[in-house]
């Protein structure tokens, strides 16, 4: 059975919360997802992989997670080329722009970014996320 694997950075539990749903579309669709934080997750991990899904919310001025999540989504670039990704993440007070310039640098190192921007929130997750969210995570497994 395909796995599935969602690396997620989140400090206040909503990126968690997405990193679940995408999983739960995943499960939906007949595969298995393993759902990991990205501390002490190893890039690498990644590299033999065909489809993946990554989280971080809005950080800095509508950047990535400077600490942890840049540098690992720096590796994951250099190996993303004809791989399909899902992005999501949560912000709080953004038009989304971290998101916009994110999957740009995933379109640029040569990935298929799945949903595009579409998969973010703001704060917690609704049912409204949930669904676009549950969406990716089938997309994803297929
Ligand atoms: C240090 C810091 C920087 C942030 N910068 C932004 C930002 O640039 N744009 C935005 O929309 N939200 C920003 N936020 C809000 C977070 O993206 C938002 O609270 C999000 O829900 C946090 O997700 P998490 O619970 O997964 O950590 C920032 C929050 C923190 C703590």
């Amino acid at each position: 059975m395909a796995q599935i694997t969602i690396v997620y950075y989140s400090e206040t539990g909503n990126t968690e919360a997405m990193a679940s749903m995408v999983a739960k579309g995943v499960e939906a669709a007949g595969a298995t997802a393993k759902v990991v934080s990205v501390d002490g997750f190893d890039a690498a991990e990644l590299k033999e992989e065909v489809a993946f899904a990554l989280g971080c919310p809005a950080m800095g001025d509508e950047v990535l997670e400077e600490g942890t999540m840049e540098p690992f989504v720096e590796e994951v670039a250099k190996f993303a080329a004809g791989k399909k990704i899902g992005l999501f993440g949560s912000y709080g007070w953004g038009d989304g722009e971290w998101m916009r310039n994110w999957v740009k640098q995933m379109q640029d190192a040569g990935a298929e970014v799945l949903g595009g921007e579409d998969a973010i929130c703001c704060d917690a997750p609704d049912d409204e996320a949930e669904e676009k969210l549950v969406e990716l995570g089938k997309k994803l497994a297929e």
